[in-house]
């Protein structure tokens, strides 16, 4: 390879670097052992490298071509047991220094901690996320909401091939496996959003696999669960408008249930609470313009997904639809409902 490309790749990989999602920004007890680990193998390693770099150009002087000092017969040297232990022995050292800490912290992780607070069953399938609240029966997709603080238990499913479901804010990752639930414990930490995503490929959308996470205070969770399971069939809800809850029972309804009561039709991603959400699909802005280009021509934003085009549906229709799906926030539901 030559050298420009190979300058180049390495800028590539710099800028790489700057993706949003950082592990070294924790919001969580779990994420924080775990950068506070990368933090110290990163200083171990530049102790070696700092001390490999002395040796190399204190090396690279002292036998420089026209130093003055009596270089060395050229001689053989089979036998030195000194050096032999310390080049075995050091490397063991640091080894160990660095396997120790690791071990303890990837078997923490398996096991539950006492005071278990919630359960939530993550299913992977491509490319989006289910999540499912057994505990407060309700569902919802592609944004997932925790309580602040709290200890969680995420079993981990696949519908179809290996998926792996990581936060790096809160810690992870772990792979969701055909034919096994996988258990990631982790402890969300101060509010915010956070990123998610799918860490194995999984196919031609794998990169857009993305979701989002909301931890709230915890009446604000109280809140959100309330208001995610609220039935808002269509017809019953008035406070959406009825031109758009008609275009969604005509159209979308098949798939994909509006509210998060889970015993609903859930083919699709669940849209429970969707004007409130800040991404489609996990993983574009939920404006107006970029909702219709996506329901009109989902494969243009996710390669092969599911998701039929809506390119049939009237300039009226459309903004009805989303009109309605924008609709679908806290205040309407509930306003909906008494
Ligand atoms: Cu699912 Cu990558």
């Amino acid at each position: 390879m030559k050298s420009s490309w190979k300058v180049s790749w390495l800028l590539v990989c710099l800028f790489l670097t700057g993706c949003q999602m950082s592990v070294l920004n924790p919001a969580g007890r779990v994420a924080e052992e775990q950068s506070r680990l990368i933090i110290f193998s990163f200083a171990v390693m530049m102790i070696i490298l700092l001390v490999v770099f002395v040796l190399f150009f204190r090396f690279l002087w002292r036998y420089r071509e026209d130093s003055r000092i009596e270089r060395p017969p050229h001689t053989q040297e089979n036998d030195n047991k000194k050096l032999e232990i310390t080049w075995t022995v050091l490397p063991l050292l640091v080894l160990l220094l660095l396997a120790v800490p690791m071990l303890m912290q990837t078997y923490s992780l398996e096991t539950k901690t006492t005071q278990e607070e919630m359960t939530i069953e993550v299913t992977g399938q491509q490319y989006w996320w289910r999540f499912d609240y057994p505990d407060e029966n309700i569902r919802t997709a592609q944004e997932l909401h925790l309580p602040a603080n709290t200890n969680i238990t995420f079993e981990l499913n696949t519908e179809d091939v290996i998926h792996s479901f990581w936060i790096p804010q809160l810690g992870g990752k772990k792979d969701a496996i055909p034919g096994r639930t996988n258990e990631l414990h982790l402890e969300t930490g101060r509010p915010g959003v956070y990123e998610g995503k799918c860490a194995e490929l999984c196919g031609a959308a794998h990169t857009d696999m993305r979701f989002q996470v909301v931890v709230h205070e915890e009446d604000d969770f109280t809140e959100w669960v309330e208001a995610a399971g609220q039935d808002v069939t269509p017809e019953e809800n008035e406070t959406v408008q009825e031109e758009g809850a008609r275009v969604f029972q005509e159209n979308c309804l098949a798939c994909h249930a509006a509210d998060g009561a889970a015993t609903k039709n859930d083919q699709g991603p669940n849209l429970a609470l969707y004007g409130e959400r800040d991404k489609i699909s996990g993983s574009f802005a939920n404006d107006e313009e970029q909702l219709k280009a996506f329901l009109r021509h989902p494969n243009d934003f996710k390669p092969s997904t599911d998701m039929p085009a809506y390119n049939n549906l009237s300039r009226e229709e459309m903004d009805a639809l989303v009109n309605y799906l924008h609709g679908l926030t806290r205040e309407n539901v509930q306003g909906g409902s008494d």
